[in-house]
């Protein structure tokens, strides 16, 4: 193996972040992983698990601390943790877009400027955002999320250039329908819950989702990825983890006009009509 490196990895405790922890801990590296209750799940075998809430600045904070402390410089962030939101934009109130915001892009942020003063000093570093091929397509019902993880593909591109003069690579990597805990952990937005307008649509379209999800490859597949991503000399900005059919939808946007391609996703998450 390649030099062993401590990594950070976030949302460790299930799915696809546990997955990340486990693997890169089987092959050597020192791995730190976060979780909101670091007391219900037994980690793999060689991670330590750190209390981190990626929503709160001072929780954040601390368990970069605590790792710096233990390790003395960190190679990777994974930043990982996150939940999806459900509901139709309508039925999405600000405060609602917010706490989907305040996980999925506001936590990476904190993470990010936590890790950043000490990778800068070091003059190298790696930060690992998992994003989502919703990055790239805006999926009905699930805007909160896909606009969360459209912010964070903004962010982290800006991030790339302004990082590099220290050594600091940024990568993204965006995973398809993966089988994990994220349908079960799925929220509901508040109107979304007693919406009559859109409620059996957005059933559907989210069963849609959830049945392709828990029918996904393991969580492995985007481990063996990040393990690329970590170990490659000059990484590249993004990783794409897709079946072929999801390659085959991110073809179909980059070449077919707009209406068009958007036809195709509405068709995909559309009520099946009455007979
Ligand atoms: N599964 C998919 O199909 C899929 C596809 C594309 C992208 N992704 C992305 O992959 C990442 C991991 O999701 P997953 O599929 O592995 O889902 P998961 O099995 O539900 O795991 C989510 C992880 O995030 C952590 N988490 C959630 N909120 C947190 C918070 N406020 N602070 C700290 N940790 C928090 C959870 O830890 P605790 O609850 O223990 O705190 C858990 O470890 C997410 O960013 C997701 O958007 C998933």
């Amino acid at each position: 193996m390649a030099e062993a490196k401590i990594i950070l990895v976030t949302g460790a405790s299930s799915g696809i972040g546990a997955a990340i922890a486990k693997r890169l801990a089987g092959e050597g590296h020192t791995v730190f992983g976060t979780s909101r209750n670091t007391g219900s799940a037994a980690p793999a075998d060689g991670v330590r698990m750190l209390t981190m809430d990626v929503r709160r600045d001072d929780s954040v904070a601390q368990a970069v601390a605590q790792l710096l402390a233990a390790a003395g410089r960190i190679d990777v962030l994974v930043n990982n943790a996150g939940f999806g939101l459900a509901g139709a934009i309508e039925d999405t109130a600000p405060d609602d877009m917010r706490r989907q915001l305040e996980t999925n892009l506001l936590g990476p942020l904190r993470v990010c400027q936590a890790v950043l003063p000490a990778m800068r000093e070091q003059g190298r570093g790696r930060i690992i955002q998992i994003s989502s091929l919703g990055a790239r397509v805006g999926i009905p019902f699930q805007g909160a999320y896909c606009a969360s993880k459209f912010a964070l593909e903004g962010m982290s591109e800006a991030l790339s250039i302004e990082v590099k003069p220290f050594g600091i690579d940024v990568v993204m990597i965006e995973p398809g329908d993966t089988n994990s805990n994220f349908p079960n952990a799925r929220e509901w937005t508040e109107a979304a819950k007693s919406s009559a307008i859109y409620a059996a649509r957005a059933r559907h379209a989210v069963a849609v989702m959830a049945k392709a999800e828990h029918a996904g490859p393991p969580a492995d597949k985007v481990a063996r990825l990040v393990s690329r991503a970590i170990a490659a000399k000059r990484p590249k900005l993004r990783y794409v983890c897709a079946t072929p059919i999801e390659r085959a939808a991110i073809t179909a946007r980059r070449l077919l006009p707009g209406r068009v391609f958007e036809g195709v996703v509405g068709a995909v998450y559309a009520l099946p009509k009455a007979k």
